[in-house]
């Protein structure tokens, strides 16, 4: 099936809800996590960057890679599928991506199931969040009310999602007419398992992504185009 009729099944559907990830971001300039040489897990081993065990043994490494991500973040500006996304009311938004894109391309209620890299947290958990500053992060520091080590607030290898994200995003890809994925390799449980939720629930799902993923084998239809070229086309008639 071609662009047009994506583009069709999408206008006459009510309740669209977007499944992004990092290739959503990629041609705003962050890099993604699994495609390129240079890509952010490429150069490091990942459970030692973003595990509570490599946290453990090694903060400053930690935390100053997420450092570097910070800044690349907030040097990036949002691109044409992530103004096109936040454009269209009929659309709901849930996200791998920790970034905030979507909200400086004017997006509200964004469902972040792997959480915000714009926010640090207490990691024992007491309770204390503060928003940070990307373009000047902080380095290693201890909670302000427990004393335990802050870090930023994303999810990492062997950690539960959020259960107030997770339960949002289940709730709106149930009863959606069409999911839309993004830019993902459609690999990583349990948020990949939301493409089935997605099709139990009667959605058709449109697949945006230059290369085959994980969500090949689910799309009704499978658009091999980037987020940029795609995801305005796609949504011209519902964009405000
Ligand atoms: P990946 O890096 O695994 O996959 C990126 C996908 O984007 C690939 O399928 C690419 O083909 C596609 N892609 C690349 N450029 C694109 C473009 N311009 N437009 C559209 N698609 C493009 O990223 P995710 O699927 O987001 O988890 O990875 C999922 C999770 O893995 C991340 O949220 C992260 C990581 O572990 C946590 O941090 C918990």
């Amino acid at each position: 099936m071609s662009l047009d009729d994506a583009r069709a099944v999408l206008t006459n559907a009510t309740r669209i809800t977007s499944f992004s990830g990092a290739g959503l971001s990629a041609e705003s300039g962050i890099a993604t996590f699994r495609d390129t040489p240079d890509s952010h897990w490429s150069r490091y081993d990942p459970t030692r960057l973003a595990s509570p065990e490599g946290f453990a043994d090694d903060p400053d490494l930690v935390l100053n890679w997420y450092g570097d991500r910070r800044r690349d973040i907030a040097a990036a500006s949002p691109n044409d599928a992530h103004r096109a996304l936040a454009n269209c009311p009929a659309v709901t938004h849930v996200t791998q991506n920790v970034d905030d894109l979507l909200e400086r391309a004017g997006a509200s209620d964004v469902i972040h199931l792997h959480g915000t890299i714009g926010a640090d947290r207490c990691h024992a958990e007491c309770g204390f969040r503060e928003t940070i500053d990307m373009a000047d992060p902080p380095h290693r520091r201890p909670c302000p009310t427990c004393g335990a080590p802050m870090r930023p607030a994303v999810v990492w290898f062997g950690e539960m999602l959020p259960a107030d994200a997770w339960e949002a995003a289940l709730s709106t890809i149930e009863h959606c007419d069409v999911l839309l994925v993004i830019g993902t390799s459609a690999v990583v449980y349990p948020a990949a398992g939301l493409i089935d939720v997605a099709r139990q629930g009667g959605a058709r799902v449109v697949v945006v992504n230059p290369e085959a993923s994980g969500a090949t084998g689910d799309a009704d239809i499978e658009i091999r185009a980037t987020a940029g070229e795609a995801v305005p086309i796609l949504l011209a008639d519902l964009t405000q």
